[in-house]
């Protein structure tokens, strides 16, 4: 099962590191960058390090949590030392926040491999996980990665709130709190793209996190629309992401029963259940959905 709540922690924060692991999360993105101020970095990447190796999966664990580490992006040149401090901590995946394009994680996926010799990790082992949206090029960009090889790609993520800043956009969501056309336009990219690949689609965080209503409304959006999984920021978000992505027993119930009417009827390309037509993509909907349960 992809991971459905991925929880960002401030990386200078030792209070929050110590929280991550019991909040229910099933990745844990260790930032380095937005949320960690310029001189707090060094001291960031060493936490980050010890917080990864500390939480190194032991073989027992059933489920274990992702740990995952966003770097500095690649024009502040501090993306190599963040890289060169944390791959020690042996991260399952490193994060690229304002990524603007296939060749900057092909530049990535060099370095990781090279790190990943050093520390004796296996070959390939650390994913990529890019935020695609953060400049006005990279939004425009975002097909891009459908064809690109990016072997170590494990999904496709996006933010709105650098963007905003970029364009100057003094809103984001509509009265009737939809997404405006910019981030409706990047949204839907993201998610077709990560399909196109069959690699994880996230869905964007809710920053109004106190307003338990909103985040509900958006992660059951994120799954309604078929993203995997979606960005958190708040400890008190993880529980609604991981209930919103959850198949409800309503549905689990209806996916059985399509299966075993396509079960009694082999030969049928097409029937009827409920007074709605169902054919191969319906068949397709339930046997996925109750893998996924
Ligand atoms: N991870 C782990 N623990 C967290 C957390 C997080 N992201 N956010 C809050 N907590 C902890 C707090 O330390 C606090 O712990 P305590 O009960 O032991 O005191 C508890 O959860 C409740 O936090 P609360 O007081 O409600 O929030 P806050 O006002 O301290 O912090 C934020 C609010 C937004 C600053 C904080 O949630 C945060 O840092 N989020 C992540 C920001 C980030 O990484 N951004 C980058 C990506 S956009
Ligand atoms: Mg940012």
């Amino acid at each position: 099962m992809p991971p459905r709540s991925w929880l960002f922690v401030p990386g200078d924060s030792e209070k929050k590191l110590g929280k991550a692991m019991s909040t229910g999360a099933h990745a844990v993105i260790v930032d380095l960058e937005d949320a960690v101020a310029p001189a707090a970095k060094p001291h960031a990447r060493i936490l980050a390090r010890d917080w990864l190796a500390a939480h190194r999966h032991n073989l027992t664990e059933s489920k274990p949590v992702a740990r995952w580490v966003r770097i500095n992006a690649f024009d502040t040149g501090m993306w190599q030392d963040d890289l060169a401090t944390v791959m020690a901590g042996a991260p399952d995946g490193v994060m690229l926040p304002k990524c603007e394009g296939p060749e900057q994680l092909r530049q990535l996926a060099a370095e990781i491999y090279e790190l990943e010799q050093r520390h004796r990790l296996a070959n390939g082992s650390t994913r990529i996980l890019p935020l695609v949206s953060e400049t006005a090029r990279s939004a425009l960009t975002i097909p891009a990665y459908a064809d690109a090889p990016m072997p170590r790609l494990a999904g496709l993520t996006w933010g709105a709130e650098d963007l905003s800043a970029v364009l100057g956009a003094t809103r984001k969501r509509d009265a009737d709190g939809a997404w405006t056309d910019a981030f409706r336009f990047i949204r839907a990219q993201c998610l077709l793209v990560a399909h196109a690949r069959s690699v994880w689609a996230i869905d964007t965080l809710n920053d109004d996190f106190r307003n338990e209503a909103a985040t509900k409304r958006a992660a059951e959006a994120a799954r309604a629309d078929g993203f995997t999984g979606m960005l958190a920021i708040h400890p008190s978000q993880v529980p609604i992401i991981n209930a919103a992505f959850a198949p409800t027993e309503a549905e689990l119930a209806e996916a059985k029963a399509i299966l075993a009417l396509f079960d009694e009827n082999p030969d049928a390309g097409t029937l009827q259940y409920n007074g709605r037509m169902i054919d191969q993509p319906h068949l397709r909907m339930a046997r996925q959905l109750l893998g996924s349960a």
